[in-house]
């Protein structure tokens, strides 16, 4: 692994991204040894003018998160590693000073010469990317001779649509380089995301079966239980469909669908994933379901006259000869009666059927991303006892169950890892973003335009009817009596 110093820089060290993820994920890899005190400085980078310790106070709260291991002295040491630069977006001055502050530390931590790292990761809003990575750019780069690199990380959202992300791209493409630049979309770090690639191509039972030969329709669900709370002035501008389905869910999409790489380097990946995004159809207005939740606009940041879903279905279909008619199920939606994000592959009828067990449900292979990640299979059996009668079961694979003790990480936390050691398999590509948002501008710009509305739905419903309709339309069937239960474990 690469030696010498090691600089992080958090842009937007104030805001909420920074508090609740950026700073959580990096206290857990200095916990885990990844983040070497005598390398490593934190610096936090904000408008604001404070002081270290105002910044550390506002920050020392969320460290812990949901994980109690780590005992409060770690929090302490952590915490001296982190300093606090004040300056605006787009001026000089702050820039140099940042710069400064950097290059003093570079300085104090090594005695004789050695590379710098500088990661500079942005927890910002889009709007002001340009003139910060500018600023980088002019003020802040790594100046060691020695080698060392220079490194930024970019959140979502990249733009709003084709038009303005390809802008986007274009400004930050001439300051930086692609193998610098790391766009982060937080569903790749997710443990079973990472395990799909594996599941699908190192396991004999999935190669034959993982077409249209055999597959009726797949659904890539995301469901939470809350509204926009807080959010709601971010979320009208951008609506279900950009803040999830675009990116996250679409993410998942590729490589549940996307042809075996050449190899597990990153450029393979992502070279698949672009094919397949190519291969996408444009999507059919009769293939689309929105809904706004009701009480979305009483939030005062919401517009009263607000046309923003923060539901929606949308079928994609793959214009190849794996997938040729078999949709793809792809459902987002705020303030509904769960939270849960699943994969769910739906297999076909059995032919010749001798059991009449159609009625009962089809196979399915579920792969849940969260809360409690699992997979499982479901699969008509025999129901023991004397009689000769079938039953829906399951084949099934609990993480909690069967790796007790094993503590999965964060998502942010893999992320930032992967950026330190120069992977960005788990990262967006431009030419992939680029062909994501070519599948749902179109959509987009007609509901900017209302010339597509959102249906009403109660709060804590499955949200709107419509939607159970489409899918059924589309050829999935729902298993009635059944139902998956999260094992017990000791
Ligand atoms: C974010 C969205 O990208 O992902 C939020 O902006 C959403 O609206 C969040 O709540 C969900 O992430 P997770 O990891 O909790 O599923």
């Amino acid at each position: 692994a690469e030696t010498g110093c090691l600089s992080i820089i958090v842009l937007g060290a104030s805001g909420d991204l920074a508090k609740k993820k950026t700073f959580p994920a990096l206290f857990h890899l200095y916990c885990q040894g990844f983040l070497p005190p005598n390398e490593v400085h934190i610096f936090g980078y904000a408008r604001t003018k404070i002081s270290d310790d105002e910044l550390r106070n506002r920050i020392r709260g969320y460290l812990l998160g949901e994980r109690s291991s780590s005992p409060s002295e770690d929090v302490s040491e952590f915490l001296k590693l982190v300093k606090y630069v004040s300056g605006s977006y787009d001026s000089a001055e702050g820039f140099q000073l940042l710069d400064k502050e950097i290059a003093m530390h570079e300085i104090s931590k090594s005695s004789q010469e050695v590379s710098c790292r500088r990661l500079f990761y942005l927890a910002l809003p889009p709007s002001v990317y340009p003139s910060v990575c500018r600023m980088i750019r002019k003020y802040c780069m790594n100046k060691s001779d020695l080698g060392g690199w220079t490194r930024v990380v970019v959140e979502k959202p990249f733009g709003k649509d084709l038009d303005s992300a390809e802008l986007l791209s274009s400004q930050i493409g001439e300051l930086f380089d692609e193998p610098q630049i790391y766009r982060i979309d937080h569903y790749l770090g997710k443990e079973l995301v990472q395990n799909l690639l594996v599941l699908r191509f190192a396991n004999r039972f999935f190669l034959p079966l993982w077409n249209r030969d055999n597959i009726d329709n797949v659904q890539i669900v995301f469901r939470e239980d809350f509204g926009t709370e807080g959010r709601g002035g971010y979320f009208d501008e951008y609506g279900i469909i950009r803040d999830i389905i675009q990116n996250h869910l679409l993410q998942v999409f590729c490589l549940v669908a996307m042809e075996k790489p050449v190899s597990l380097k990153p450029e393979h990946i992502r070279d698949e994933k672009v094919k397949v995004l190519q291969s996408v159809l444009p999507i059919k207005d009769e293939e689309v379901v929105l809904g706004q939740y009701e009480g979305y606009r009483d939030d005062p940041t919401v517009p009263d006259q607000s046309n923003t879903p923060t539901f929606a279905t949308v079928i994609l279909r793959i214009h190849n000869e794996r997938w040729e008619g078999v949709p793809f199920i792809l459902k987002a939606g705020k303030a509904l009666n769960s939270r849960k994000a699943e994969i769910r592959v739906q297999f076909k009828d059995v032919p010749g059927d001798i059991f009449k067990c159609e009625k009962q449900g089809r196979n399915e292979f579920v792969i849940r991303l969260q809360p409690s990640e699992a997979m499982y299979m479901k699969l008509t059996v025999k129901q023991p006892g004397l009689e000769m009668s079938t039953v829906q079961s399951e084949l099934d694979l609990s993480y909690k169950q069967r790796y007790q003790g094993v503590m999965i990480p964060e998502a942010y936390e893999r992320l930032i890892l992967d950026t330190i050691r120069c992977d960005q398999q788990h990262f967006v590509r431009r030419d992939e973003l680029k062909a994501a948002w070519e599948i749902f501008t179109p959509l987009l710009h007609r509901i900017d335009n209302g010339e597509m509305k959102p249906t009403p739905y109660q709060q804590g419903s499955r949200g709107p009817t419509e939607a159970d309709e489409l899918s059924a339309k589309a050829g999935y069937v729902q298993t009635h009596g059944y139902i998956w239960a999260l094992p017990p474990y000791r």
